[in-house]
């Protein structure tokens, strides 16, 4: 997986994906980036990048020649091969688009390539969505000053389903939001911490017995602190029997 960013502060992605995982991630060459800087490409004598909205009202609006321009310049340097029939997708953050989650996530780790664009002010001009942009992507329902940091949250979650990028594949199938459930709680040592004991249950070298455990766990974490997310229909029957032998619930 190639990510392309285009940003006005390649900074900002450089230095989270030069440290731990990203790092090691690229190291192995499991994954690959390249920033690409949106003022790079302004043919304006002072490099502008932004300009007042037509209309009126707060704030700058980045102008749409840099940022083509830049675009250009990231499909010139593709592969052959995807530079005719396989464009890589455009993505562009900003609030308004749809909110990323982990399906999202395993969806786009399966492309070859993704170009992330990253708006500042109050955003780009609109022509550039019309033009070069596929998908809109929000982190979520708030506002940030700029793309850089929902670009990396993509990058980092895409980049755990790409192979080889954790290294133990298997823990993915366990973790939160697979199979719509949050992941049970985990421990470590020591076995009593400031008078807090660890499950029994995880001491006992029962397999079957420390298996069901965290299901039922998971299942009621996610029943209190997400149940938005809870989907009681969409358990297997012997979840059910479990929550009901547990008397989480009485179907
Ligand atoms: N840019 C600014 N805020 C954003 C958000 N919530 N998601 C994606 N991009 C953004």
């Amino acid at each position: 997986m190639k990510f392309h960013i285009m940003t006005l502060f390649p900074q900002i992605i450089e230095a989270y994906m030069s440290e731990s995982i990203m790092k090691k991630a690229e190291e192995k060459g499991n994954i690959e980036y390249k920033t690409w800087n949106i003022r790079d490409y302004s043919e304006s004598k002072h490099k502008k990048v932004d300009d007042y909205p037509y209309g009126g009202g707060a704030g700058m609006v980045m102008t749409p020649q840099p940022i083509v321009s830049c675009y250009n310049a990231v499909v010139d340097d593709l592969d052959e091969s995807l530079k005719q029939d396989k464009k890589p997708k455009v993505i562009y953050l900003t609030p308004k688009g749809k909110v990323f989650n982990n399906d999202m996530a395993i969806a786009l780790a399966k492309e070859e390539s993704l170009i992330l664009l990253c708006g500042h002010y109050e955003g780009v001009d609109q022509r550039v969505i019309d033009l070069i942009v596929d998908e809109e992507i929000s982190i979520g329902d708030y506002v940030l000053t700029g793309g850089e940091l929902p670009a990396l949250i993509l990058i980092d979650s895409i980049s755990r389903h790409v192979k080889g990028v954790l290294g133990h594949e298997e823990s993915l199938d366990e973790e939160s939001f697979t199979n719509g459930l949050l992941e049970y709680p985990h421990y470590t040592r020591p076995e009593v911490f400031m008078e807090k004991e660890v499950p029994k249950v995880l001491l006992s070298g029962h397999h079957k017995n420390i298996e069901s455990w965290r299901k039922l766990e998971s299942i009621k974490l996610t029943m209190k602190l997400r149940p938005d997310l809870f989907d009681y229909e969409a358990l297997s029957k012997e979840d059910k029997k479990l929550l009901k032998k547990h008397n989480v619930i009485d179907k």
